[in-house]
């Protein structure tokens, strides 16, 4: 799998779609792959619900996004036929049978400055009973934009403006989305070869998000702050929808383009994040993974201030299938953290570097090599960022086998990164290096779903 698609909430479930090749472990002619849930942890398999059938989508059935209209669901997607890409209808009644309607965003409804060929990724709103659709877009001297376009039942619609385009050239805005929280308008686009900036963008696409406010009547969009979305080595084309409580949830995929795929020769490739909850506070986007995950904890283990010099395991911390949240204290240490997925020599870090003012998540010596695009200084460390408030930061990290999610200072900062490891390597050890340091509020779950 690659990018999540159509997520909804609809006929009683949540709905998540997703980019799929059903005959490889390997990107291919692209379907969509359904799954539904109760509640966004344990998923059901449904039937595929596209395949790229027809003439005007023969070559794939790409990204896009659902809506719920008279009872009905409706996914908007990009429809590939040799080198054109555009927008087409499907529908369906009960949320498992989908009938396509054909192209309703076509090639005649650019603006005169867009590509083509880069036209792809619908994301569809609905607001005071107009639908809007953005689209991932490049124009002609190759800078990566966003296009809005309006429609009052969702099979015409019309060109509204451009809310978004990249300074830079040779790239591309692929799967845009837009929502409000607490006051704020906030777009996601995940960025093609988006160059590198310090810490920031270090993968070779980058998730961005702005927070600031869009103008629907003529698609301009007046921008506050920029960042991105996450900081690890794992995540792009983030996907969002709103949960009948009203909480803005996102889903991302769990993995890269241009890596090295570990997992290929078992038959898969990606993987889905945690569905995450998002919040804007002081202007700035903030994730938590959704609180139905807290359902399935087991097995609780509480401890409060353990200090740390050099290396220190606790009773019972230890596993690859867990949440795990502390708050560290940096003391007088230099640098102060957690090693997990620990084995024999192998470890996989997570720390504070007090000088850089970063939190560094290093998978170099996990015990599998992964490499990346040449555009990518390397695949195995991310930095971010952090404000440390009373010299401490807090961590909530969730372990799933081969992955880790991280979730900083309250969802201020998240890292999310694959990390193959032996099967026996399920220590978990905290360090610190330079001075002592304090683990506060030690709390770790075991996460079993049945
Ligand atoms: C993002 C993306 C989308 C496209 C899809 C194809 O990862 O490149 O722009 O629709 O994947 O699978």
């Amino acid at each position: 799998m690659n990018d999540p698609n159509g997520l909804a909430y609809a006929f009683g479930k949540y709905q998540f779609f997703y980019q799929f090749h059903p005959y490889a472990a390997a990107w291919g002619p692209m379907h969509w792959g359904h799954y539904t849930s109760k509640d966004m942890i344990k998923w059901e398999l449904a039937p595929t619900a596209i395949a790229p059938d027809e003439a005007y989508d023969r070559d794939g059935c790409f990204s896009g996004s659902a809506i719920v209209k008279d009872k009905k669901l409706y996914l908007l997607y990009t429809a590939v036929s040799g080198a054109l890409q555009q927008q087409a209808l499907a529908v369906s009644k009960d949320g498992m049978a989908f009938e396509k309607k054909g192209l309703v965003i076509a090639k005649a409804d650019l603006p005169a400055d867009a590509s083509e060929t880069n036209f792809r990724d619908p994301k569809v709103f609905e607001k005071n009973g107009t639908y809007y659709a953005l689209v991932g877009s490049k124009n002609k001297s190759g800078a990566g934009q966003i296009l809005l376009y309006a429609s009052n039942d969702l099979e015409n619609w019309r060109f509204v403006g451009c809310p978004y385009r990249t300074e830079g050239d040779e790239l591309m805005c692929e799967c845009p989305d837009c929502f409000t929280l607490s006051g704020k308008d906030v777009l996601l686009t995940s960025i093609q070869f988006l160059h590198r900036d310090g810490w920031r963008n270090e993968n070779v696409h980058t998730a961005r998000y702005l927070t600031g406010e869009l103008d629907l009547s003529d698609g301009k969009f007046y921008p506050e702050i920029e960042d991105e979305v996450d900081s690890g080595f794992d995540f792009y084309a983030p996907q969002t929808f709103v949960a009948p409580d009203g909480r803005r949830v996102m889903i991302a995929w769990m993995q890269m383009w241009d890596r090295t795929y570990v997992t290929a020769p078992e038959g898969w490739v990606g993987a889905a994040t945690l569905p995450r909850e998002l919040f804007v506070k002081n202007g700035r986007l903030y994730q938590q993974p959704v609180r139905e995950i807290e359902t399935y904890r087991k097995n609780p283990v509480a401890f409060e201030d353990i200090p740390i010099l050099g290396e220190r395991t606790v009773e019972g911390v230890k596993g690859t299938k867990c949440e795990l949240c502390f708050t560290l204290d940096m003391g007088t240490a230099a640098r102060a953290g957690v090693k997990l997925f620990c084995g024999h020599n192998i470890e996989t870090l997570l720390f504070y570097d007090r000088a850089s003012g970063l939190v560094i998540f290093d998978r170099s010596n996990m015990g599998t090599l992964i490499s990346g695009s040449s555009r990518e200084r390397d695949a195995l460390i991310r930095s971010t960022a952090v404000r440390v408030r009373d010299n401490k930061i807090s961590f909530r990290l969730f372990l799933d086998v081969s992955s880790v999610e991280a979730f900083l200072n309250g969802g201020e900062r998240t890292m999310t990164g694959l990390v193959y490891a032996p099967r026996y390597a399920d220590g978990i050890v905290f360090f610190s290096e330079g001075g002592t340091a304090t683990v506060e509020h030690l709390e770790k779950y075991d996460i079993v779903i049945p």
